[in-house]
């Protein structure tokens, strides 16, 4: 199966759904990757230079170019720009690691990974807040733009009231702002806000990162949800597909997570069918607000996106 695109701000066509790599190991990177592109027909991967992955999700992805099979511009790679190097100059230089830890010469789209920013203390090793403004981390998109370094440039974990200083203040328009968006936390007034903009909302934790449940006391479990079960019988889906699927039909492009070979074809294969209007409005009334993600460490920074 393959997936259908969106067409950014920018006029670039995005796979809508992309392979989400938050805790994919360096030993199954490589297999899992190539059996995504090459099998499970995956042309989209969300990577992020904090997520330690970059070198053996590169390392595969080139290996499927240098195999004549695929084309690097088949092939949709996203990384994010870490809360330590959120100065101008850093930007750039945080770009350009990812890109040599990938092995590329250019990424799909960079994005700030949060609004926050932080200096690295080397010799403590310690992050301290810093004052450094999204804005002046957004020159520095904009600088890796116009280097050709990035196709497109967005953000993430950004709130409306970030976005709407950021849009008055930009030369160039974010694209995409990635978010936790799932059936449990639906995170309406910020998806309508970025629609009302033309930003792409990519969902994180769309499947509200089910593994949690094993090791986070209280974790609330997508994969009991009656109502997705059911909905999904009809259809002869699981509950994963039909919570997918759901976000997709909102126009949301989503980036569910695997390290399984058997849930990457089940993930991706939500394009054969279609939910009514009556499943719709079923599936947003379970919606919970409550958040997979709260990034706690990072509460006391002024900059902080969600509630306290
Ligand atoms: N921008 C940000 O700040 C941010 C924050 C969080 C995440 N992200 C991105 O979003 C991606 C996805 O989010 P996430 O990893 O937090 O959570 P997720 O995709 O909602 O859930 C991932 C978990 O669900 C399990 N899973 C996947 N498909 C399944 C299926 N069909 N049936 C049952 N279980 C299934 C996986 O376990 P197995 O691996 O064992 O299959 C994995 O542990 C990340 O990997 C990352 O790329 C971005």
């Amino acid at each position: 199966m393959s997936s259908p695109c969106f067409t950014l701000s920018d006029g670039r066509n995005i796979p809508a759904l992309g392979l989400g790599t938050y805790k994919l190991t360096i030993e199954e990177a490589d297999d899992l990757i190539k059996f995504a592109l090459l099998e499970a027909g995956y042309r989209h991967i969300d990577g992020a230079w904090i997520y330690g992955n970059e070198r053996p999700i590169g390392q595969a992805v080139r290996s499927v170019i240098d195999s004549g099979k695929l084309k690097r511009d088949d092939i949709w790679i996203t990384s994010k720009c870490w809360n330590d190097k959120h100065r101008q100059s850093q930007v750039m230089d945080s770009c350009k690691e990812s890109l040599a830890n990938f092995g590329l010469d250019y990424l799909d789209l960079f994005l700030i990974h949060w609004p926050m920013g932080y200096d690295n203390d080397p010799e403590s090793g310690i992050n301290k807040i810093s004052d450094v403004d999204y804005l002046e981390t957004w020159k520095g998109m904009e600088d890796v733009y116009k280097a050709g370094l990035a196709k497109s440039i967005g953000v993430s974990n950004f709130t409306v009231s970030q976005l709407e200083r950021l849009l008055a203040n930009c030369s160039i328009k974010p694209t995409v702002n990635q978010i936790e968006v799932n059936p449990y936390f639906s995170n309406d007034d910020l998806v309508d806000y970025c629609k009302s903009q033309g930003i792409l909302v990519t969902c994180y934790s769309p499947l509200a990162n089910v593994s949690r449940v094993e090791i986070v006391a209280n974790h609330h479990d997508l994969s009991k949800d009656a109502h997705l079960i059911k909905i999904g019988a009809k259809y002869n889906k699981s509950w994963a597909q039909v919570a997918l699927r759901y976000n997709y039909q909102r126009g949301l492009s989503i980036i569910p997570k695997t390290k399984s070979k058997q849930r990457l074809i089940e993930n991706i294969s939500i394009f054969d069918f279609q939910l009514t209007q009556q499943d719709m409005e079923t599936i947003k009334s379970i919606n919970k607000n409550v958040r997979t993600i709260t990034f706690d460490a990072t509460k006391d920074h002024p900059l902080y996106p969600f509630e306290r």
